[in-house]
């Protein structure tokens, strides 16, 4: 008889934006000739940038000749990206990051759902809530029932408080993930501290970074002193560089951070994280990494800031459009993310009822994040220009209803 992992029977029956994609799915069906227009799952319409489709075709020149085709590469990615990563994203920003920190990898989603594999499944784990599903999700999976739900709402501004107890692992995702907002450098400091003085780790996902349009927000964790000896960085060119098909992220683990056996002793988690994924990954393709590394190009950063720039000017567009049409909104300044209070009478999932069945609009339910996400709706920036117009006017409209 096959046992099966009965963690699995905790989660939710379906992750959350496959439950929407069935729901947009039998609305077409039965409505096909309703235009939709999907502002639910943050996925890039935009296409991918020049110089890094030129290099893609290069890559791929190089692969159909016998001098220049290549095998496996290394686990850890090529030596070419993580320079350019140290370079560019850490080293310009005065941190101070090793190539070998480095670990190329196929998304951020899956590395912020494996790294759990190098972390007893009795520790203690903090997830702000509402969150990415991910992080929760698979905790789940792996067992760990010690899991506290920290409240980012409008009553705390989106700061979370501090656990009241001690917690070992703590998710951290900013600028965030569903609500748009960020934290300051103090506001984050605050975070690097307790996690120094009670010995924890902190999963940094700052897949967003790239939208941050404001001084004193850190683009990096490793901007507070003392991070590296108690942050993992999630990054990822999924929404940067329009890669969310291509696939390309990377964690940075630094050498500086431990954690603990049961008998106290110190362990290099890099060392973990390393060995982990020279026996489960062989690493991202070699095309695809050439592409990543064109990003750090003068003319590639240029073309990908124009597209950033497109986003946030969608972000603009809905923040402000639903501002005067009566909306509390939040997020959409840091952040590819438009948070908005449903209105009254209406829960998150009934207002996405209401505005897939009578606007044509797809958002996402705020307690689809967690129950914190109660009562908000998620919007995202990542529509073309006109759809986005379209979609505001349209949830005005039936606003005004
Ligand atoms: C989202 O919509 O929250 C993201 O697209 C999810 C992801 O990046 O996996």
């Amino acid at each position: 008889m096959s046992y099966i992992n009965e963690n699995f029977l905790d989660l939710q029956e379906s992750y959350l934006f496959s439950t929407i994609a069935k729901k947009v799915e039998e609305f077409t069906k039965k409505h096909p000739e309703k235009k939709i227009i999907k502002l639910g799952i943050g996925d890039v319409t935009r296409p991918i940038v020049p110089t890094v489709v030129e290099a893609m075709k290069k890559a791929a020149d190089e692969m159909g000749k016998k001098e220049t085709f290549r095998g496996y590469g290394p686990e850890q990615g090529y030596d070419f990206l993580r320079e350019k990563i140290v370079e560019f994203d850490y080293k310009k920003r005065g941190i101070d990051i090793q190539k070998d920190e480095i670990f190329v990898s196929d998304g951020a989603k899956c590395d912020t759902g494996n790294i759990g594999e190098i972390f007893s499944t009795n520790n203690t784990v903090a997830i702000t809530d509402p969150v990415y599903p991910v992080y929760l999700d698979t905790n789940i999976m792996a067992g760990r029932k010690n899991i506290i739900y920290i409240p980012a709402t409008s009553e705390n501004k989106f700061v979370p408080d501090l656990p009241k107890e001690k917690v070992d692992m703590i998710y951290l995702c900013f600028p965030n993930n569903p609500t748009g907002t960020v934290l300051t450098k103090d506001q984050l400091k605050v975070w690097v501290d307790y996690a120094r003085n009670n010995k924890s780790v902190i999963l940094f996902d700052s897949a967003y970074e790239a939208f941050i349009t404001e001084e004193n927000v850190p683009h990096s964790i490793y901007e507070i002193e003392g991070a590296k000896e108690v942050a993992i960085e999630f990054r990822s060119f999924s929404k940067t560089a329009g890669f969310t098909g291509v696939r390309c992220a990377y964690t940075v683990v630094p050498k500086e951070l431990k954690g603990y056996t049961k008998d106290g002793k110190e362990v290099e988690l890099n060392k973990l994280w390393n060995r982990r994924q020279c026996t489960k990954f062989n690493g991202v393709p070699y095309l695809t990494q050439k592409a990543a590394e064109a990003m750090y190009t003068e003319k590639g950063m240029e073309e990908i800031k124009e597209n950033i720039q497109y986003y946030l000017e969608n972000a603009r567009i809905i923040r402000e459009g639903l501002q005067e049409a009566g909306f509390t909104v939040y997020g959409g300044v840091n952040a590819p993310y438009i948070w908005l209070k449903v209105p009254k009478g209406h829960t998150s999932w009934s207002f996405f009822d209401e505005l897939l069945e009578n606007a044509g609009v797809v958002g996402t339910p705020g307690v689809g994040f967690g129950e914190h996400g109660e009562g908000y709706f998620r919007l995202t920036a990542f529509g073309s220009r006109e759809n986005t117009i379209e979609a505001i006017q349209r949830i005005i409209l039936d606003s005004r209803k």
